[in-house]
């Protein structure tokens, strides 16, 4: 059972490097860090999250995961259950979860989250950072179409205790049921009861030079996403940006 202990500083440039040089230092499973705002918040490939004093809650929590590193990208959709069931317990807002780990609402990202691995004497760990907008007051106006808030979304101005204290405890639950023999189906069962991208969704995705359109059809065991081509043929993808588009 995962035994969470939170570090609360005031700024940092990222939580997640904070998180993984005390990874390499040694520091256990479950350490969390969190901070008022990051100089250097780091999003998905290479992007910056911009981290403002106040107006985000910016949150990195410590895995050493045992079971084999080809079950790890489980932990990302792991960790957008977490903060799915969070955001609902903590501020009673309904989201949508995008692959692999947008937390949406109404198709405007609210919350970002970044897995990446650090190593250390005991093995190598993951560092799960996770962004929540709560207000959108500075956001620059380009985030302005494609982003959104907790105070947007909710009408009223969040508590980041609140969601806090709702998040730790879903990611230590839903770690554990990862853990147990049969968590694997689990996660992407509980995943799929959360995300209208799991099946029958139109999107287009984006993966470097290769673009795919297609409908969802599921998610693999590995969490990667199945994706039928207009011409019927299943497509499995475990890396891209994905957005919605209108069905034809
Ligand atoms: C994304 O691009 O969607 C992932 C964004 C993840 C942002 C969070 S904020 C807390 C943690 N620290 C970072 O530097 N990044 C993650």
């Amino acid at each position: 059972m995962l035994s969470p202990h939170i570090l609360h500083f005031d700024t940092l440039p990222s939580t997640n490097l904070e998180a993984a040089r005390r990874a390499a230092e040694g520091a256990a499973e479950g350490l969390c860090v969190v901070a008022g705002e990051q100089t250097a918040g780091r999003g998905r490939r290479e992007r910056h999250w911009i981290s403002p004093l106040g107006a985000g809650l910016y949150f990195s929590i410590i895995l050493r995961p045992q079971f084999d590193q080809s079950r790890w990208p489980l932990l990302t959709l792991m960790a957008a259950v977490a903060a799915h069931d969070a955001l609902l317990a903590g501020c009673s807002l309904a989201t949508d979860i995008k692959w692999p780990n947008d937390i949406l609402v109404a198709e405007k990202k609210l919350c970002g989250i970044l897995a990446e691995t650090a190593e250390t004497p005991a093995g190598r760990a993951v560092v799960i950072g996770i962004g929540i907008n709560l207000t959108q007051s500075a956001f620059p106006p380009e985030l302005e179409m494609i982003a959104t808030s907790v105070e947007t979304a909710t009408g009223s101005t969040p508590e980041l205790t609140s969601i806090l204290e709702a998040l730790v405890p879903e990611l230590a639950a839903h770690y554990d049921v990862l853990n147990k023999p049969d968590g694997a189906a689990e996660i992407i069962r509980l995943w799929c009861a959360r995300s209208s991208y799991c099946e029958g969704k139109r999107i287009c995705v984006i993966d470097g030079s290769e673009t795919l359109v297609g409908t969802t059809r599921g998610l693999e065991r590995d969490g990667a996403l199945r994706v039928e081509t207009d011409d019927g043929e299943i497509q499995v993808l475990r890396a891209g940006d994905v957005s919605s588009v209108r069905p034809h």
